[in-house]
This record gives C-alpha cells, sequence and structure tokens, in this order.
C-alpha cells in the first residue's frame, strides 16, 4: 500500500512532492536582521531529505517593532539577497518553501522586554500558568492606536510582497503563540473596546486582505494560530467549536489558502466527544485545506517544553504515533504534517521515513541550534 506521507499535493499554484512540512522554526542567527550564510546550507539540507515544504522561522515584517529581538531575520532590506539565495537552494532540490511573516508584538516570552517591544491591542502582558511573573491585566504599554494599526498591517503587505518577488512559493501569516496578531485574538490580551476588540479576528483578517491584494490571487496566504499560548498551554481561543468556527470564517472571507494549526501533540482531541485534532477540526469548519502536527518523530518522555528553557532539551528520534498519523491523512482528517524538532534533529528525516531507514534517524539536540 503507498505511504499516505508521501503521495503528492496541490493547492492553486502551490505543487509538494509529500506531505512533509518542516514547522517553522526561527534560529536566531541573523545579526541585525541579516540572515547567517549557513541558513542556505541548512535550509539545502532539509529540501535535501526530502523534506515537501519548508516553512522559514519568523520573520520580521518591515516595521520598526517587528523583530522579537536583534537576531530574528527580517524580509527586507539587506535580508533580501539572502533569502533569494536560500529559496533557490531549496527549489534545485526539489523543494519548496514558504515564508512566515511576523511581528512580535509584546512578546510574553521576554521577562526584560526592552522598550521597543511595545505594540500591542491592550497593553497588557501575555499570561498564564507557564510563567508565573507577572500580574494579569498590568498595564505596561499604551494600547495600539488606528494609526499604528494601520501601519502595522501595511507592513504585512509590504513583505508579502518581497516574498513573492524573492521566488517564495507562497506566506504565511504568524498568528499563533501569542506573537502580536495572537494577542488581538486572545480575549486576555485584547480588551479594547473599539471595532477589533468587538471582533477580535478584524485585526487578522485586515492583514490577510491586505497581504491578498499585494500579491494577487494566486499566491498561496497561510494563516498559522494556536489556541494554546507559550505563556498558557491550556488557553483557548475557541471553547467550542462554533466559537472557532466565527473565528475561522473571517480568515477564509479575507483570503486564506491553508491554515496551519499548530498543536503541541497532533493526537490530542481539540473538543469532547471527537477524534479530530485542532488540523482536523479547523478542516471541517473552514473548508480549506490544513496542516497538522505536534509532536512527532519524538519520544513521548521528551516532549514537554519548558523544563530547561522552552526548546532546550534533547529528545530521541521516535517512529510512534507514525501509523495514527498515517492514518488521519489517509482520511483526509488533515492534509499535510508539519514537523519540528524531529528535522532539526534530522534533516534527512523525510526521506528516512519514507525509505524505512528508521533506525538511522538522528535525534533532536538543543545544540543543533548553535552552529
Ligand atoms: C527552535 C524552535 C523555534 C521555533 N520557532 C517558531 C517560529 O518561528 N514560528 C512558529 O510558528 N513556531 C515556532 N516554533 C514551533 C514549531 O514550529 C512547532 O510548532 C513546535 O516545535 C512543535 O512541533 P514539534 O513537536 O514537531 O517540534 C519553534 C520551535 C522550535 C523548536
Amino acid at each position: 500500500m503507498s505511504d499516505p506521507l508521501f503521495q503528492p499535493f496541490s493547492i492553486g499554484s502551490l505543487s509538494l512532492r509529500n506531505r512533509i512540512v518542516m514547522s517553522p522554526m526561527g534560529q536566531g542567527k541573523a545579526p541585525g536582521g541579516i540572515p547567517d550564510a549557513r541558513y542556505v546550507e541548512y535550509f539545502q539540507a532539509r529540501a535535501e531529505g526530502e523534506t515537501g515544504l519548508i516553512i522559514s522561522g519568523t520573520t520580521a515584517v518591515d516595521h520598526p517593532q517587528a523583530a522579537f529581538d536583534d537576531h530574528e531575520p527580517h524580509m527586507h532590506g539587506a535580508a533580501v539577497p539572502v533569502w533569494r539565495r536560500i529559496v533557490s537552494a531549496v527549489h534545485a532540490r526539489g523543494g519548496r518553501m514558504i515564508a512566515q511573516l511576523g511581528h512580535a508584538g509584546l512578546q510574553g516570552l521576554a521577562p526584560n522586554p526592552p522598550a521597543w517591544l511595545g505594540l500591542s491591542p491592550s497593553g497588557l502582558w501575555m499570561q498564564g500558568a507557564q510563567v508565573g511573573w507577572e500580574p494579569v491585566g498590568e498595564m505596561r504599554e499604551a494600547p495600539m492606536t488606528a494609526a499604528q494599526i494601520d501601519d502595522v498591517i501595511a507592513a504585512f503587505a509590504r513583505s508579502a510582497l518581497t516574498a513573492q518577488s524573492i521566488g517564495f512559493d507562497g506566506i504565511e501569516i504568524h498568528g499563533a503563540h501569542g506573537f502580536l496578531i495572537d494577542q488581538f485574538l486572545w480575549s486576555h490580551t485584547n480588551q479594547r473596546t473599539d471595532d477589533y476588540g468587538a471582533e477580535r479576528t478584524r485585526f487578522a483578517a485586515e492583514i490577510i486582505a491586505a497581504c491578498r491584494s499585494a500579491v494577487g490571487p494566486e499566491l498561496p496566504i497561510l494563516f498559522r494560530f494556536s489556541q494554546f499560548k507559550m505563556t498558557d498551554y491550556a488557553a483557548k481561543l475557541g471553547q467550542t467549536a462554533a466559537e472557532l468556527e466565527a473565528l475561522l470564517r473571517p480568515l477564509v472571507d479575507a483570503g486564506v489558502t491553508m491554515f496551519d494549526c499548530s498543536q503541541r501533540r497532533f493526537w490530542r482531541p481539540e473538543f469532547p466527544d471527537s477524534s479530530l485534532n485542532l488540523a482536523g477540526w479547523v478542516k471541517k469548519l473552514s473548508g480549506r485545506p490544513t496542516i497538522g502536527g505536534g509532536g512527532v518523530g519524538l519520544e513521548k518522555t521528551s516532549l514537554e517544553y519548558g523544563e530547561e528553557g522552552v526548546y532546550g532539551h534533547v529528545a530521541s528520534a521516535s517512529t510512534a504515533h507514525l501509523d495514527e498519523l498515517r492514518e488521519r491523512i489517509d482520511r483526509g482528517e488533515f492534509d499535510l504534517v508539519s514537523i519540528g524538532r524531529a528535522i532539526l534533529g534530522d534533516p534527512h528525516w523525510a526521506r528516512k521515513v519514507r525509505t524505512g531507514d528508521t533506525d538511522s534517524l538522528q535525534p533532536y539536540r538543543p545544540e543543533v541550534l548553535v552552529w
């Protein structure tokens, strides 16, 4: 029987050789926003290893406060020629690549944020069970003004156009994990009394619409979001399927091609009374294809984030859950699978799984991040 993970997939102008997606993973190796030249071989190796689609880690859109820190790659200026080299290296090895575009906003993981990490919907820091160092609701910064909102939307559109001109096969808007867009989506951090508070999806939808109008009808636009926050794994934007559907509808109408659903474990049901995971529900409710994932190729015991820093522990390579993954893809619950740490650990993960050479899979080690 043919392996569901290695069936080709097409949507619009995007044609993939298989269902394997390298999750967006920022590497923080871009002094002044310019990606280190070693990014070329880093991504090239994952394409050589037969990864179908690579999603760049977060890149800062063309806005002065967008970057998480001074080592996050930009999607503008002097970073552009490096991205061109990266994309052509990936294409030359049969891969496809999508640029993830982000704005950090008040990223709640920074315990001592510098003053320039200032934009947020309501001036509220991300709070939650995974951190304990801030009382909920402490006002630190002024809420974004209407003019600041317009500037950020325009910056996303500019960077979308830049990514298209570089030759990326699509763009992904980073609406997950507590970054600025997620701060608008979450009721804890968006307590605005204007239209952006009454409709918390509005900011995201306006960004998507602006990007769609910049890049035209063909280029795939992915939207990544998560129910959980880096500061609160139990958080949910949609407590029920109906709430989730209400969140998704304006995004579909604005022009999303595919949703990238960030979940910490793909096998966990999103709501009671169904085995569907987040990507399964989003596909069903939105009618759009979805990417699901989380925990693929990692030993269960080494899955927990947070014990030695967010992603800072060794995770053994594992083939646990692969059959369940195949079954879910085969029955169309979701379309593509995103794989993060396992592909950091072994750039040839996809090829080895396709050929059955799984005994030689290399484990993920945090040192992979240190070039
Ligand atoms: C080092 C590292 C950096 C990450 N950076 C990003 C990022 O820039 N954007 C994003 O959406 N997710 C980011 N993530 C989350 C991953 O995309 C993925 O959702 C997460 O690692 C869970 O998948 P896994 O269990 O397959 O590793 C990062 C994860 C890691 C390990």
